[in-house]
C-alpha cells in the first residue's frame, strides 16, 4: 500500500481543504479498505459544504469529509466474506456516524464497513459508480423504514405492481433520481417533480407523471393527478422552503394524511410540519440509519443484494450522470466550490 494522503478540513469552517498525508488504514473486523479511485460530491445544497462552510454536523477537528467513493479493495479484515483483494467496489463512507475520519471518502484509501459495500459491475466506470453510495442509503431510509414511509423493498428486476403511488419531490435531484428507480423497483407508482428540461431524464428512471415544480399551476396539477389513487407518502428530496409548503399544500388539497419522508429538518414548524397524532408526520430521513438497529434488514437488503444484483444486470442505474472536475486530492475543494453553484441532474465527481 502507498502513502495514504486526505484533504483534511482542519478546524471549523476552514477553507480550502489541506491537504497531507493521514494514517495507513487498517481494517478491523467486517471492514474493508478501499484504494479510491473516483470520489463523488454532493451537488446543491450539500452536506460536505455545509459542513465545511457552517461547521454543523462535526465536533471533532482536524477531519476528513466524503461520503462516495468508488475504487478497488485494498485489503480486507477479519470476518469479511462479501469481498475480495483487487475487486471493483463502491461505498456509502460513514464517517459522520462513526465520527472516525479513517472512514471518510475524501483520501487515497478509506475504511468502510462491508454492510455499505456493493461490487461494481466492469461495464460501469468508477466515476458513474461513485455517484450512487449516499444517494441511494438516503433514498433508501426514507422509502423503507417503516417509520418512514414503509415500503416494500424493491425486487431486481421489479416488484409486481402494488397499485400505489407516491409522489417524489425533486426528482432530478441525486436524491431524487435513486429514489425513484428505488420505489419503481418497489412496485409503486411514482409521481415527481423536474423543471422542463429534465423531465425525459426523469421519466427515464421510471417516473409514471413528471410536473414542472416552477409552474404557478403544479400544487393543484398535482392534487388533481393524485385524486383517486391509492397515494401512500411523498418523499421530499429538496426539502426547502418551497418544497415543504408545496407538500403541504398538495395534502391539504386532497386532505389526506400520509407520512412525507424529507431530506432536511423543517426550521419553521407549522401546525403541519410539527405533527400532532393525526396530523401528517414529517420526518427526517437518516441515510446511515439503514445499517443500524432496528432496520438492519435493509441496509442487507440493499447493499447486499440488491445494488450489486440490479446494477450487473442494468435495472439500476448511476444517474445523475457523474460531471468529471477534477483530478487529484487537491482538486476537491474545487468540485465542492462549484458544485456550491449549483447543478441540474449533474453529480460532481473527482477522479483520484
Ligand atoms: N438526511 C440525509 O441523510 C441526507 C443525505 C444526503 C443528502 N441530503 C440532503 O438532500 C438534499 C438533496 O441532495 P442532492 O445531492 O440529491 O441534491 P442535488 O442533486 O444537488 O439537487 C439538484 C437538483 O434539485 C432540483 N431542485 C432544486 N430545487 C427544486 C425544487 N424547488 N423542486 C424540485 N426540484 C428542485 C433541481 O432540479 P432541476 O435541475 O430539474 O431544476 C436539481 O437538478 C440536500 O439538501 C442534501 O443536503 C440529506
Amino acid at each position: 500500500m502507498a502513502k495514504n494522503e486526505a484533504a483534511w478540513i482542519t478546524a471549523p469552517a476552514a477553507y480550502p481543504f489541506t491537504v497531507k498525508s493521514a494514517p495507513k488504514p487498517k481494517p478491523g473486523p467486517g471492514h474493508i479498505v478501499i484504494k479510491n479511485a473516483a470520489v463523488a460530491i454532493l451537488p446543491k445544497n450539500p452536506v460536505d459544504w455545509k459542513i465545511q462552510s457552517l461547521g454543523r454536523y462535526l465536533d471533532k477537528y482536524p477531519f476528513i469529509l466524503g461520503e462516495d467513493a468508488a475504487g478497488i479493495v485494498e485489503d480486507i479484515g477479519p470476518g469479511v466474506t462479501r469481498y475480495r483483494k483487487g475487486q471493483r467496489v463502491i461505498a456509502h463512507c460513514n464517517s459522520l456516524m462513526t465520527q472516525d475520519p479513517a472512514n471518510a471518502a475524501f483520501q487515497l484509501y478509506t475504511v468502510v464497513t462491508e454492510a455499505l459495500v456493493a461490487e461494481l459491475p466492469d461495464g460501469l466506470t468508477f466515476e458513474e459508480g461513485s455517484v450512487l453510495p449516499l444517494a441511494t442509503s438516503t433514498a433508501c431510509a426514507g422509502l423503507y423504514r417503516k417509520d418512514y414511509l414503509g415500503l416494500p423493498l424493491p425486487v431486481v428486476g421489479g416488484a409486481k405492481a402494488t397499485g400505489q403511488t407516491i409522489l417524489i419531490w425533486g426528482g432530478a435531484s441525486s436524491v431524487g433520481a435513486t429514489s425513484i428507480q428505488l420505489a419503481v423497483a418497489s412496485g409503486l407508482t411514482v409521481l415527481t417533480t423536474a423543471s422542463a428540461a429534465n423531465h425525459d431524464f426523469v421519466k427515464s428512471l421510471g417516473a409514471h407523471a413528471v410536473f414542472d415544480y416552477r409552474s404557478s399551476n403544479v400544487v393543484q396539477d398535482i392534487v388533481n393527478a393524485l385524486a383517486n389513487t391509492k397515494f401512500v407518502g411523498v418523499y421530499d428530496a429538496i426539502s426547502e422552503d418551497v418544497s415543504f409548503k408545496a407538500i403541504s399544500t398538495i395534502l391539504d388539497g386532497l386532505n389526506v394524511t400520509v407520512n412525507v419522508a424529507s431530506v432536511l429538518p423543517y426550521d419553521k414548524p407549522t401546525e403541519r410540519f410539527a405533527p400532532k397524532a393525526d396530523e401528517v408526520i414529517f420526518v427526517t430521513v437518516l441515510a446511515y440509519s439503514i445499517i443500524q438497529d432496528p432496520h438492519c434488514d435493509i441496509g442487507e437488503w440493499i447493499w447486499g443484494k440488491y445494488v450489486p444484483e440490479a446494477l450487473a444486470n442494468g435495472t439500476f442505474k448511476p444517474k445523475p450522470e457523474p460531471v468529471v472536475v477534477g483530478n487529484g486530492l487537491q482538486d476537491i475543494q474545487y468540485g465542492l466550490d462549484i458544485q456550491k453553484k449549483g447543478v441540474s441532474a449533474k453529480k460532481v465527481v473527482i477522479a483520484l
